[in-house]
């Protein structure tokens, strides 16, 4: 199961994430866990010190990507990055981090990119069981051909004005790189009636709503992991659902 997690700036992206590589993970699942975001902090919402960005890895990248005469590769050697260069914690979850994607837009073709995205593909096409990935805002950089076996896009929203506008837009951008199964969570959820009405909007399966906690809070104030202080029964029900909806259709596409 390939799992991408995204939506705005501070809706909660990364505590979902290390919330269902925990729960996966108690289930039994291999599990790698992939911060794409340059901005984040997925090891310690993961309970480990943060390995060093593969971007920084300027020796080994330029190793794996130049090639005679200084022309790039265009697969290079990326699998043993994914021991040698992750961290894994207490109850087994690797983790890695992607650091800085240059983003200048398709003619960017650096060797960080080049590099990154190998990973990215290798993650997504040849590791097996559970990836997890914390995207941020944008999913762009996946790359179009990458983001096809994305089994699955998490749109996390919360109530409020713009988070129709930012489905929309995580929707278009899906369309655009070839992602075809999008599902939203609803966190730092509030019941009340303009909540209520605003998510009767939303077009997609919502696998969850998470209610506003001070646990959450508390958590990332005092460096912790998110499971050791917040309940995790809301994330036990929307893994089970996940892994509903991916086996549904993956008997329905082996039926095609
Ligand atoms: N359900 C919730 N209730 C209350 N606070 C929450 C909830 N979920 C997350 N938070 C808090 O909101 C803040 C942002 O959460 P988080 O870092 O997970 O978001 P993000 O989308 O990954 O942010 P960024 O875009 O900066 O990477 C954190 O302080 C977190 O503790
Ligand atoms: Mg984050």
């Amino acid at each position: 199961m390939k799992i991408a997690v995204s939506g705005k700036g501070g809706v909660g992206k990364t505590t979902i994430a290390s919330m269902l590589a925990y729960i996966f993970a108690k289930k039994g699942y291999k599990v790698t866990a992939i911060d794409c975001d340059p901005a984040s902090n997925l090891p310690s919402a993961l309970g480990v010190k943060s390995p060093r960005p593969l971007s920084e890895l300027k020796e080994l990248i330029e190793e794996r990507v130049l090639g005679p005469m200084g022309l790039y590769k265009l697969n290079p050697k990326v699998d043993d990055v994914f021991e040698l260069h992750s961290v894994k914690n207490s109850f087994g979850v690797r983790v890695l981090v992607l650091g800085t994607i240059e983003k200048g837009g398709e003619g960017c073709f650096c060797p960080e990119n080049a590099f990154l995205r190998a990973v990215l593909r290798h993650a997504i096409f040849k590791e097996k069981d559970v990836l997890i990935m914390d995207m941020e805002a944008g999913i762009e950089h996946l790359g179009r051909g990458t983001a096809k076996g994305v089994d699955l896009l998490i749109t996390v929203i919360e109530p409020g004005s713009r988070a129709l506008e930012t489905l929309e837009k995580i929707e278009k951008l899906a369309k655009d790189i070839g992602i075809e199964k999008i599902a939203v969570i609803v966190n730092k959820f509030i019941d009340n009636e303009l909540s209520r009405n605003l998510i009767k909007k939303v077009k997609y399966p919502i696998l969850g709503f998470i209610p506003f906690s001070e646990c959450f809070i508390r958590a990332d104030v005092e460096n912790k992991p998110p499971y050791e202080l917040c309940d995790t029964k809301i994330f036990e029900e929307i893994v089970e659902k996940i892994e509903v909806m991916l086996s549904e259709s993956r008997s329905s596409s082996e039926k095609r």
